[in-house]
C-alpha cells in the first residue's frame, strides 16, 4: 500500500491523473475503471485537460463503471451512467463500443452482473481502478460487512449512504435503496488501485483502510492485500494517519530506488 499524501484535493487530483497518464503510456488500451461521486471530479477534469492538450488519447481506452443505482434509467440525471457522461465520457475520444457500465434497469440482475463480470475478464481485466471511499468505509457500494470476496451483485444501500446521497436527489425518500456495484473480489482483481480520499469527513475512514485491521466492517481496508493500491489524501483526510513521516520519506525517496543500481 502506497499512501501518497498531498496538499490539498486539487493535488490529488493532479496526482491521480499523472499516474494514469503513466499507465497510459505503457499500454494504450488501457482497462479503466470509473467511481463516481464527488471526489474522482477533479481527476475527470484532470484527464479532459490533458486530452485537450493531446497529452492522452482514449481512442484505444476502455472504461468499466463501478456501480449503479437500480431502477434508474441511463439518462436519469442522478444516474452514473449520466454522471460518467455528463462528467468525463462525453468529453473525450473514447469509442462507444469501449464505455461499459451496470445496466440500472436490467431484465435480469444476475445474467446482467454475471455479463459484466465476464465482460471484464474478456477485456483482460481492469487496469487501473479509480475509487473514493464512504465516511463507512464502503468501495464502491461495498458497504461495511460486504464479502471481502463479493462479486458483481445487487446491494442494499446502507442509510449513511443514503444521507450521503441525499443531496443529490430533491430529498432522501427519493434516493434509491438499491444498487448494482462490481463487487470486493471484482475490485481486488484491478492491477492498480487508486484510492482517493479528501476533506475532514474522510479521516476516520482512511485510518481505518491504512492503518487498521482488515475486515468486512471497513470494506476499504482489504486494500492492505493488495499489491499496488494507491491511496491518495489531503491533510484533511490523511490527519489520523499515524506513520505521516514514513509515508513522506517513502514517496520522496522512491524515485532514488534506481540509483542503486548503477
Ligand atoms: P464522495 O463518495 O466522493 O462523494 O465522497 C465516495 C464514495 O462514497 O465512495
Amino acid at each position: 500500500m502506497e499512501v501518497i499524501f498531498t496538499s490539498n484535493y486539487e493535488k490529488i487530483c493532479e496526482e491521480a491523473a499523472r499516474i494514469i497518464l503513466r499507465e497510459w503510456k505503457k499500454k494504450k488500451n488501457l482497462a479503466l475503471g470509473l467511481a463516481t461521486g464527488a471526489t474522482p471530479l477533479g481527476v475527470y477534469k484532470e484527464l479532459i485537460e490533458l486530452y485537450q492538450k493531446k497529452e492522452i488519447d482514449f481512442s484505444g481506452v476502455q472504461t468499466f463503471g463501478l456501480d449503479e443505482y437500480l431502477g434508474l434509467e441511463e439518462d436519469h440525471p442522478q444516474s452514473f451512467a449520466h454522471y460518467m457522461k455528463e462528467n468525463f465520457l462525453k468529453h473525450i475520444n473514447i469509442k462507444k463500443e469501449n464505455i461499459f457500465r451496470l445496466d440500472g434497469k436490467p431484465s435480469d440482475i444476475d445474467t446482467n452482473c454475471q455479463e459484466y463480470e465476464d465482460k471484464i475478464k474478456s477485456c483482460g481485466g481492469i487496469d487501473v481502478q479509480i475509487l473514493g471511499i464512504g465516511r463507512n468505509g464502503h468501495i464502491g457500494f461495498n458497504e461495511p460487512g460486504s464479502s471481502l470476496s463479493s462479486r458483481t451483485r445487487v446491494k442494499t444501500l446502507a442509510e449513511e449512504t443514503v444521507k450521503d446521497n441525499a443531496c443529490f436527489f430533491e430529498n432522501e425518500r427519493e434516493v434509491p435503496r438499491f444498487c448494482l456495484t462490481i463487487g470486493i473480489g471484482t475490485v481486488m482483481e484491478a492491477k492498480m488501485i487508486i484510492l482517493l480520499a479528501s476533506g475532514g469527513n474522510k479521516k476516520d475512514a482512511v485510518r481505518q483502510c491504512v492503518e487498521g485491521p482488515v475486515t468486512a466492517s471497513v470494506p476499504a481496508s482489504v486494500l492492505q492485500f493488495h499489491p499496488q493500491a494507491k491511496i491518495i489524501v489531503d491533510e484533511d483526510a490523511g490527519a489520523l494517519l499515524s506513520r505521516k513521516g514514513y509515508y513522506e520519506w517513502v514517496f520522496q525517496n522512491k524515485e532514488r530506488v534506481k540509483d542503486y543500481l548503477k
